[in-house]
C-alpha cells in the first residue's frame, strides 16, 4: 500500500527558499485581520476503544503513538458543506456582518461534496452569501493557512471588502476503516474566520510551501483524470487514502519547526516573541519535536488533537476558534498557525490579534 519508489528528494527543499526579508504583508496594501470565527464538529464521538473493536490496535498504542483518544465523525450522509455552513453562519454573525454582505469565499478543503463543483459554491447557497465569488483550495491539512493566504490578499489588494474562509474536511468519508495505519488517525471538522480591512495588526506575513515530489507518500490515487472512478478502482481501495507514516512524520517534524522560522522572520519578529503557537493537529509528537526545535514551551502551543484527531484543513481553524474563546489570545497577541499536509505542502502565518 505504502509508496517507497521514490526516494525523497524534499528534504532540503525549505533550506533552499530564501529566507530574506520580504515586505510584510502590508507594505503598500490594506491591513487585513480576523474579525470573526465560527466552527462546528460533528455530534458522534468515536473513541479509540470503539476502533477497538473495528481494527487491531489499541488504546494504548494510539495514544502513545498520537496523543489522540478520540475524534468526531459525521454520520452516513452528510458532507463537508453540512459542518462548514454552520461555521461560516456563525464566522459572520461574529463578523457583525450578514450573509450578503460576504464578498469572497474560499474553502481549503480536499472533501468537497462533490469534485464539481466545489464545495465553496455550496456553502454559499446554504449560508445565502448571494453576492459573493467562490472556490476551493486543495491543500489538504494545510488547507486552511492556503485559503487564508489566499483571500488575505485579495482583500489587502482593495478587490474585496471582505472574505469568508473556511478550513473543513470529512477525512471519514475517504478513510478505509480496515486500515489501522490511517484510521486511528483522524476526525471530521469545519471552521471559519471572516476576514477583512482592520486599523492595526491583523496578518502580518505568510509563507507557503510546496514539494510535488514528496506526493507519493500521502495520496488518494484514484477519483481524478489519472484513475477515473471504475469497477476495478474501488475493488482495489484506490479511492482511500493511502499514507507513508513515518516518510510524513519525519517531513512534518522539519517543516513546521523551518516554517514558523521563515514566516517569523518575513514579519521581522523571532520564536521568543510569539504568544500562542497553533500547529496542524496531526500527532502529539510531531508537535512536540517542532516545539522543541523551536525552543518554545509546550505552554505556549495550542493543542486538541486529544479530542478531535487529526481534521485535516479544519485542524487549525478550528484550534483558534477555541483558544479565542477559551481566552487564550489577548488584543496584541502574537499567534502563528502552522500546518503541512498532502502534496507535500506547508504553511504558516503570523497574526497579531
Ligand atoms: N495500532 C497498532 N499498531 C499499529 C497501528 C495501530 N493503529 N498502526 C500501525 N501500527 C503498527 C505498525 O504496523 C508497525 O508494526 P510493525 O513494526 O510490526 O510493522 C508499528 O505499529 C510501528 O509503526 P510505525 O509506522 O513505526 O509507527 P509510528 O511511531 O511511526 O507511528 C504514525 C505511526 C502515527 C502514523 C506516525 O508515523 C505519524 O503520525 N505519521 C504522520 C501522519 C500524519 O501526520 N499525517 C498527516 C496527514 S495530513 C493530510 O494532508 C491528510
Amino acid at each position: 500500500m505504502t509508496p517507497t519508489a521514490k526516494r525523497s528528494s524534499h528534504r532540503t527543499i525549505i533550506k533552499a527558499t530564501p529566507t530574506v526579508r520580504r515586505p510584510s504583508c502590508t507594505g503598500s496594501l490594506r491591513q487585513v485581520g480576523i474579525v470573526g470565527l465560527g466552527a462546528c464538529l460533528p455530534q458522534r464521538v468515536v473513541t479509540n476503544a470503539e476502533l477497538e473493536r473495528m481494527v487491531k490496535t489499541s488504546d494504548a498504542w494510539i495514544r502513545s503513538r498520537t496523543g489522540i483518544r478520540e475524534r468526531r465523525l459525521i454520520e452516513p450522509g452528510q458532507a463537508t458543506s453540512d459542518l462548514a455552513a454552520p461555521a461560516a453562519l456563525e464566522a459572520i454573525k461574529a463578523a457583525g456582518l450578514r450573509p450578503d454582505e460576504i464578498e469572497l469565499i474560499v474553502t481549503g478543503t480536499t472533501t468537497p461534496d462533490t469534485l464539481c463543483p466545489s464545495a465553496s459554491c455550496v456553502i454559499q447557497d446554504k449560508v445565502g452569501a448571494k453576492r459573493a465569488g467562490c472556490f476551493d483550495v486543495n491543500a489538504a491539512c494545510a488547507g486552511f493557512v492556503y485559503a487564508l493566504s489566499a483571500a488575505q490578499g485579495l482583500v489587502a489588494s482593495g478587490q474585496y471588502q471582505n472574505a469568508l474562509v473556511i478550513g473543513a474536511d470529512v477525512l471519514s468519508t475517504i478513510i478505509d476503516w480496515t486500515d489501522r495505519s490511517t484510521c486511528v488517525l483522524f476526525g471530521d471538522g469545519a471552521g471559519a474566520a471572516v476576514i477583512a480591512p482592520v486599523g492595526r495588526g491583523g496578518i502580518l506575513a505568510s509563507y507557503l510551501g510546496t514539494d510535488g515530489s514528496g506526493a507519493c507518500h500521502l495520496q488518494v490515487p484514484a477519483g481524478g483524470s489519472r484513475i477515473p472512478a471504475s469497477k476495478h478502482s474501488v475493488e482495489q481501495k484506490q479511492h482511500f487514502l493511502k499514507m507513508n507514516g513515518s516518510e510524513v512524520f519525519k517531513f512534518a517534524v522539519r517543516v513546521m519547526g523551518e516554517a514558523a522560522i521563515v514566516v517569523l522572520d518575513r514579519a521581522g519578529l523571532k520564536p521568543e516573541d510569539v504568544d500562542l503557537f497553533i500547529p496542524h493537529q496531526a500527532n502529539i509528537r510531531i508537535i512536540q519535536a517542532a516545539m522543541e526545535r523551536l525552543h518554545l514551551p509546550i505552554e505556549k502551543v495550542y493543542l486538541n488533537v486529544e479530542k478531535y484527531g487529526n481534521m485535516s484543513a479544519a485542524s487549525t481553524i478550528v484550534a483558534l476558534y477555541e483558544a479565542a474563546k477559551a481566552g487564550r489570545i489577548k488584543r496584541g497577541d502574537i499567534v502563528v498557525l502552522v500546518a503541512f499536509g498532502a502534496g507535500l505542502v506547508w504553511g504558516a502565518t503570523v497574526i497579531e490579534w
